[in-house]
C-alpha cells in the first residue's frame, strides 16, 4: 500500500444512508441541529479543502456545500465537466488519486453511482455523494432533519412518497429501514424504485403501492419529486402521461393526517408533480428543507473531514 503526505488514516465515505450507523445518524442530526441553532461555532475544516465534482446541474448542493465548507473554516472548489479533465475522459481512478493529494474531501454529483464508488475506492480522502442516478442521501438526511424540526422524532411516523421511484425514493427507502419509520410509496407501474434497495428493506415497514390516495392515508409527511430527473429530459412528455393522477394537490393532502407536512427536494415543477397551492401553501416546509441541506452537510463534513466526534447529546 502506498501512503502520502496529507492523509494517513483510512477514510470514511458517505455514499448512501447506511454508511453511518443508525446511532451515528441520530448523533449527526443532533450536530446539525447545533449548527442550525448556531450553538456550534468550531472551525474543524480550518486549512482544509473540499473538491466538488459536478457532472450535472445544481443550485442547492453546490451553494450549500460551498458555504458550509467556508463556515467550517475550509475552502470548496467547484469542478464542472466543462473545465476539468474528467469531462474529457480522464479516468475517475486517476482523478481520485490526484485530487486526494490536494484536498481533504471530495463531493461528487454524477450519473452512474459506480463512478462515485470508484472515486471512493481510488481516492484516499472521504467521498460524499451529492446525488447519483441511484441515490441522494444528503438530501434525504436533510429531509429527515426537517421532519424532526417540525414534528419531532421521525421514529414511528409515516412518510408517503408519491411519484417516480427515483434516486430520492431509493434513499427514502434506505432511511426508513435504517431509522425506523413507515414509508408508503405510490409509483406508477414501470417506475418502481431500485429492486436492491427494496430487497434490503424487506423487513422494514416499507410498502410499494400504486394508488397515491392509499399511500397518503395516515401519512405525517407527504413528499414527491420531479417526474423526469436530470438525464431523463427527453422522456418528459411520455412521463407526464405515465404520471397522470400522481400530482400532490390539495385533495391528496387532505387525505393525510391533520398537521402533515409537505416536502420536496427542489427544483419543483408546479402543476406537474405538485400543485402550486400545496408547495406554496401552509403545510409546505420546503424552504426549511432546503436550508437544512447546509446544516446536515456541515455536520457530515465536520465528522468525515474535520474529526468531529459523533456522540449523542
Ligand atoms: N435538491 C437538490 O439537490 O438541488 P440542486 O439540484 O439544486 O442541488
Ligand atoms: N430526482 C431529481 C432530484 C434533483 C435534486 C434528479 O435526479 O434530477
Amino acid at each position: 500500500m502506498h501512503s502520502h503526505f496529507i492523509h494517513t488514516t483510512p477514510h470514511r465515505d458517505f455514499l448512501n444512508i447506511g454508511d453511518f450507523t443508525p446511532d451515528e445518524t441520530f448523533a449527526l442530526f443532533d450536530l446539525a441541529e447545533r449548527m442550525r441553532l448556531q450553538v456550534y461555532t468550531a472551525k474543524p475544516l480550518a486549512g482544509k479543502a473540499l473538491a466538488m465534482i459536478f457532472m450535472k446541474a445544481s443550485t442547492r448542493t453546490r451553494v450549500s456545500f460551498e458555504v458550509g465548507a467556508t463556515q467550517l473554516g475550509g475552502t470548496a472548489h467547484f469542478l464542472s465537466p466543462r473545465d476539468v479533465q474528467i469531462g474529457r475522459g480522464e479516468p475517475v481512478e486517476d482523478t481520485a488519486r490526484v485530487l486526494s493529494r490536494y484536498v481533504h474531501g471530495i463531493m461528487i454529483r454524477t450519473f452512474a453511482h459506480a463512478d462515485a464508488e470508484t472515486l471512493a475506492q481510488y481516492g484516499s480522502v472521504p467521498v460524499i455523494n451529492g446525488l447519483t442516478d441511484l441515490s441522494h442521501p444528503c438530501q434525504v438526511l436533510a429531509d429527515v432533519l426537517t421532519v424532526r424540526q417540525h414534528l419531532g422524532d421521525i421514529r414511528g411516523r409515516t412518510v408517503a412518497w408519491i411519484g417516480d421511484g427515483n434516486n430520492m425514493a431509493n434513499s427514502w427507502i434506505e432511511a426508513a429501514a435504517h431509522l425506523g419509520f413507515a414509508l408508503r410509496l405510490a409509483c406508477p407501474e414501470g417506475f418502481d424504485p431500485d429492486a436492491k434497495f427494496l430487497r434490503a428493506a424487506a423487513d422494514a415497514d416499507v410498502q410499494l403501492l400504486r394508488d397515491p390516495a392509499e399511500a397518503v392515508s395516515g401519512a405525517d409527511v407527504v413528499t414527491t419529486d420531479v417526474w423526469a430527473s436530470m438525464g431523463q429530459e427527453e422522456e418528459q412528455k411520455q412521463r407526464e402521461r405515465s404520471f397522470a393522477g400522481y400530482q400532490v394537490d390539495r385533495a391528496m393532502m387532505a387525505r393525510a393526517n391533520g398537521g402533515a407536512i409537505f416536502l420536496h427536494c427542489l427544483p419543483a415543477h408546479r402543476g406537474e408533480e405538485v400543485a402550486a397551492d400545496v408547495i406554496d401553501g401552509p403545510q409546505s416546509v420546503v424552504w426549511d428543507e432546503a436550508e437544512n441541506r447546509l446544516h446536515i452537510q456541515k455536520a457530515i463534513m465536520a465528522v468525515l473531514m474535520g474529526n468531529e466526534p459523533l456522540t449523542a447529546n
